[in-house]
């Protein structure tokens, strides 16, 4: 029992910690909200955080799945619930896509981006052409933030449906409000949380 408790605390806190995607939209929002043109400074700082934070996030990736994974043997005496059983089905296929898109920004769009911001210099106006490039990179990672948020918010529906077995029509319901937020968080900065 103090064991499952310890587990689903680990397990609720890499999952509070895995909001990531909910927090850098929120920052790209308000970036854009600014309205200032590319620069050194405000841009610098801003993909400072959004890198920084990839490493965080795999280790969180990497706890939630360990306590998911510890969690399901003592709950269920086996791992084979992880292909019968639907709501763990979904959770660890949406942490396995949650890890690509992680690695495919992290290893791939990222350091284009990084190339690019080296040509913006704190003293130098910034050269032609260049922000419609570095644009495209980033309106490519926001895309796929929205798409980890709805993942996450989908892997957190079912894992309350793996405590509580609750209706699948409910989980189903969920899925869809998740959908509409990690869409309303992906076009606007939610001043008022929920919209
Ligand atoms: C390999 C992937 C994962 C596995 C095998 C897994 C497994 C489990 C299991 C077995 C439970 C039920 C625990 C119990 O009743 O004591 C659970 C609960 C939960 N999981 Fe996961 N999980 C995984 C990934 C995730 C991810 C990616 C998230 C969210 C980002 C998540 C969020 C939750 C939440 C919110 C609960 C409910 C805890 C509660 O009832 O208070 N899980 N998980």
């Amino acid at each position: 029992m103090e064991l499952r408790a310890f587990l689903l605390v680990v397990h609720l806190l890499s999952t509070l910690f895995m909001a990531a995607p909910f927090y850098m939209l929120i920052i790209v929002n308000e970036r854009a909200r600014t309205g200032m043109p590319l620069g050194y400074y405000t841009d610098r700082f801003m993909e400072n955080i959004i890198r920084n934070n990839a490493v965080r996030c795999f280790i969180f990736q990497g706890t939630v799945a360990a306590s998911g994974l510890w969690l399901t043997y003592i709950t269920r005496n086996s791992f084979l619930p992880l292909f019968t059983e639907p709501a763990l089905i979904v959770k660890w296929v949406a942490l396995a896509i949650l890890v690509s898109l992680l690695s495919y920004i992290h290893f791939s769009v990222q350091p284009r981006i990084e190339t690019l911001m080296q040509q913006v210099k704190p003293d130098a106006p910034v050269p032609e052409g260049l922000a419609p490039r570095i644009a495209a990179l980033r309106s490519r990672r926001k895309k796929l933030s929205g798409v980890c948020l709805f993942l996450v918010l989908t892997a957190l529906v079912m894992g309350l449906r793996a405590t509580f077995f609750y209706n699948y029509y409910l989980a189903i319901g969920l899925i869809i409000v998740a959908a509409f937020y990690a869409w309303r968080v992906y076009r606007k900065p939610v001043s008022l949380g929920w919209i």
